[in-house]
């Protein structure tokens, strides 16, 4: 898998899926930095998908996963922070094509769409794929800003 510190965020409806996926890092050796949120008690994904994106965007961690129950509040959140390309993926052909075409730094997965296996494709998938890179793919990564 990726080298390098992954960090991991979710909200209420994204937390025990982050729990699925954390423990899976950590058996792969991963290091990982968990921004939580730590309970199904209510919470607002912007908070944590601007916070991860944040940790990703200044270095502190080579790739990131946030979860929500959609998987769409958070990466709009994660998003708008600069240098992220957050992408939201539902299967490992998305997971990898987000890496080949458009160098994804995030993984951003719907809890409430897709079940813990399906995820766990979606981020082995997404940490082991490299971009493919070439002139055309810098071309329209670039423009992304
Ligand atoms: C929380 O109820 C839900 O709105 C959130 O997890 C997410 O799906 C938003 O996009």
């Amino acid at each position: 898998m990726s080298e390098g510190t992954i960090a991991i965020a979710a909200d209420h409806a994204g937390f025990p899926l982050k729990e699925v996926l954390k423990a899976e890092l950590e058996v792969h050796g991963l290091t990982v930095c968990d921004l939580g949120t730590d309970s199904d008690s209510s919470v607002d994904y912007p908070d944590f998908g601007r916070a991860l994106a944040e940790v990703v965007s200044g270095g502190d961690a080579t790739r990131g996963i946030i979860i929500c129950g959609t998987g769409i509040g958070i990466s709009i959140a994660a998003n708008r922070v600069a240098g992220v390309r957050a992408a939201l993926c539902h299967d490992a052909t998305s997971a990898r094509l987000a890496r080949e075409h458009n160098d994804a730094n995030i993984l951003a997965l719907g809890a409430r769409l897709i079940g813990p296996e399906v995820a766990l494709d979606c981020l082995r998938v997404f940490l082991t794929t490299s971009y493919a890179g070439g002139e055309r793919h810098d071309r329209r990564v670039g423009k992304l800003g």
